[in-house]
């Protein structure tokens, strides 16, 4: 005769960690927004302009990504920020704006031009600068997934990037 006595609880199971959805990747955001930016009849008529700040409005939400159109006059700028961990891309549709980030050791700032019909993709670590400086209006298409749930704000010192500030979806 024997006893019993295998444990009761259930083991975890790979399935509960199955359910929360994986972020897409940069090039997958990179191809949402490249192809929403060549059908201008799914935004354009949605575009607004703001003297205050940039204009923004999310086109899509799902639980994976979601998609905003934003507006950018002529010095707008977003100022350094995060993306709370969400990978992100963004396709410049009209105009053109800037981009700084601060590259590897002893690379400094680097700065791009990132032009109408471009497109830009990155990581869940990476930190810009977006900003108009060019004369005329730029509107652009981003993409972030997981969908954005917090931002930090940073100021460039001379010791580098420091963190200065962190909103949540209740402050766009
Ligand atoms: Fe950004």
């Amino acid at each position: 005769m024997s006893l019993d006595l295998a444990p009761t609880v259930a083991a975890p199971t790979p399935a509960s960690a199955s359910t929360a959805a994986a972020p897409l990747s940069p090039n997958a955001l990179r191809k949402i927004v490249r192809e929403l930016a060549e059908q201008p009849d799914r935004w354009l008529h949605r575009v607004r302009l703001s003297a205050e700040e940039r204009w923004y409005e999310r086109l899509e939400r799902t639980e994976d990504y979601e998609v905003w159109l934003i507006s950018w006059l002529p010095g707008q700028s977003t100022g350094f920020h995060d993306h709370g961990g969400s990978r992100g891309a963004f396709a410049v549709t009209l105009g053109e704006l800037e981009e700084l980030s601060l590259g590897g050791p002893g690379q400094g700032l680097l700065i791009r031009r990132v032009t109408s019909g471009t497109a830009r993709a990155f990581g869940p670590d990476f930190l810009h600068d977006v900003r108009n400086t060019a004369t005329g209006l730029a509107v652009t298409i981003h993409a972030y997934s997981p969908p954005l749930d917090s931002m930090s704000r940073y100021e460039l010192r001379a010791e580098g990037l420091v963190q200065t500030a962190s909103e949540g979806p209740e402050q766009w």
